[in-house]
């Protein structure tokens, strides 16, 4: 089950004044623009979702990136698609991992390029990528909601072929479809249907997830539910969740993905 979302603003940023496709979800144009409204000082990324998304950043170095570490006796090559600020992917460069960096535009990506010169950095669309290189992991956090079920399942399919022999593909969404944000939105959508929104992206079960990564060929390692305790980022893992249609709460979901045929 999947929905579609609209946002008025981001990070204290209105978005009704930037440039929008007419009917598709906010595109690379719109980030853009977005990001340089930032740079600019309007709008503010605020402190706690910096020391949540950083905190993030430690918890899946610890539950991903380790365990690959400890299985394969190396650290792995990762690729970071849609990074953003970076604020999750500084950690891993401070942490010394190999990461290439990836966005659709530069302008978010200056800060992080300045304090690690050397990192490789790809800009492309997702929707049309051709990644150049093969990686043992890439990742994705907070940035599948843009893509349509026939867009992700062909992004996932041009990702799986870009795993290493023992690689995985790790997607985090926030753009989960649960019960309360369910009902939030079809308030939302009462109460404020004469206001200019921008149409974000979609919103969609754990099941559709899954369903859109077996549809790709790739199996669900594990599974985590991903929460904040205080300002503190915390991963459990949750298998019952893969079946779950419309979970309580707007929980996040990470997802551990990899191709049926790799030794591990
Ligand atoms: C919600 S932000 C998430 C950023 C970061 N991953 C995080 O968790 O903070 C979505 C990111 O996707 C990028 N993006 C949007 N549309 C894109 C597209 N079509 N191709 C590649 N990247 C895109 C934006 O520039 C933005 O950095």
């Amino acid at each position: 089950m999947k929905l579609r979302a609209y946002h008025h603003s981001w990070q204290q940023v209105d978005l009704t004044t930037l440039p929008a496709p007419a009917n598709a979800p906010a595109g690379p144009e719109l980030y853009r623009q977005f990001y340089i409204e930032l740079e600019q000082g309007r709008g503010a990324p605020d402190q706690h979702w910096r020391t949540t998304k950083r905190t993030l950043g430690e918890g899946i170095a610890h539950h991903v990136f380790e365990q690959w570490e400890s299985r394969f006796g190396r650290k792995p090559r990762i690729l970071a698609l849609a990074v953003g600020l970076g604020v999750a992917e500084g950690v891993w460069l401070e942490r010394e991992y190999d990461v290439t960096l990836h966005d659709c535009q530069e302008t978010s990506l200056r800060t992080l390029r300045e304090r690690f010169p050397q990192v490789p950095v790809i800009i492309a669309d997702l929707r049309t990528i051709e990644i150049p290189a093969k990686f043992d992991i890439i990742i994705i956090l907070a940035s599948e909601y843009m893509l349509s079920s026939r867009e992700l399942a062909s992004f996932l399919r041009v990702a799986k072929s870009s795993l290493a022999e023992d690689g995985r593909l790790v997607l985090h969404s926030v753009s989960i479809l649960s019960m309360v944000r369910l009902a939030k939105e079809c308030v939302k959508r009462f109460m404020r249907h004469r206001e200019a929104r921008v149409f974000w992206g979609w919103l969609r079960t754990p099941s559709e997830l899954a369903r859109s990564a077996a549809d790709a060929g790739l199996r669900v390692e594990s599974a985590y539910r991903v929460g904040v305790n205080g300002s503190t980022t915390v991963l459990r893992k949750r298998w019952r969740l893969l079946d779950t249609r419309l979970t309580l709460h707007d929980e996040s979901v990470l997802l551990v993905l990899r191709a049926p045929d790799t030794r591990f």
